[in-house]
């Protein structure tokens, strides 16, 4: 198993100013946090900056959102070769934001999986289930769904997974160290069933992650890192997160 990944999403915030500002301090506080590793995906709009300040650094540098075609008459959308040309190594694809307020499917995530990976870029796939879904006993169903559907004829190399309760993001109500543990588990177990190359896929939890919750998630055996929204967006914040998620494998 690779180092935990601890990932920030700072979804529609951050201006190219703040992102200066949040960088200049963050890496201070994170420059022997060897044993972990650290991405930050800005918006678009603060990549290209972000790329020159974290340059000869560790910290890696992914995008909230990539297109599955290559170039063209796409107005507002971004391709993986632009991505590249900023120095990205990572995108996330698929997040519940993104299914819930731009309609994408599991194939349409299936396609930015398919075109990411043709371009060497790194995935995180989110996967997780609504409230209503849980409550109704439709987790696992939930997860195998788009699990199928996101990595149809989707090899794992460069692709981690983010469980992501939808019910947990952004809520303060985070799953319980337990609940992820379990997610996790059936989400390992579909890919040891289905895929080769299981063992090296890190599954994140993501969900209301605070640095007063992180370390007894991370305690959990198949809680490989995090994906982590409102917390990531103070420097002071994140760090806390990244050191409290250090030494666990
Ligand atoms: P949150 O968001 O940490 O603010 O809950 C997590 C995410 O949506 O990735």
């Amino acid at each position: 198993m690779p180092k935990p990944l601890i990932a920030a999403n700072w979804k529609m915030n951050k201006t190219i100013e703040e992102t200066g500002d949040f960088i200049s301090s963050f890496f201070s506080m994170v420059k022997d946090a060897a044993d972990v590793d650290i991405l930050i995906a800005p918006p678009f709009t603060s990549l290209s900056v972000a790329s020159r300040l974290l340059k000869g650094t560790d910290i890696e540098l992914g995008a909230q959102n990539v297109f599955y075609e290559e170039k063209g008459a796409f107005t507002g959308e971004v391709s993986p070769a632009m991505l590249l040309s900023v120095n990205c190594s990572h995108v996330i694809i698929g997040h519940s934001e993104r299914r819930q307020y731009f309609s994408e499917t599991d194939e349409i995530v299936n396609k930015k999986i398919k075109t990411a990976r043709k371009n060497n870029l790194n995935v995180i796939l989110c996967i997780g289930e609504s409230l209503k879904e849980r409550e109704d006993n439709k987790t696992f169903e939930v997860l195998e769904k788009q699990l199928s559907g996101s990595l149809k004829d989707v090899q794992m190399e460069g692709i981690d997974i983010a469980y992501e309760p939808i019910w947990a993001i952004g809520t303060g109500k985070t799953a319980t160290p337990g609940q992820a543990n379990e997610a996790h588990k059936f989400i390992r177990g579909w890919l040891r069933k289905n895929r080769e190359g299981a063992e090296g896929v890190r599954i994140l939890y993501g969900g209301s992650v605070t640095p007063e919750n992180i370390e007894s998630l991370m305690a959990e055996p198949e809680v490989n890192g995090a994906l982590v929204g409102g917390a990531s967006l103070k420097p002071d914040s994140f760090a806390k997160i990244v050191k409290g998620a250090k030494g666990r494998i």
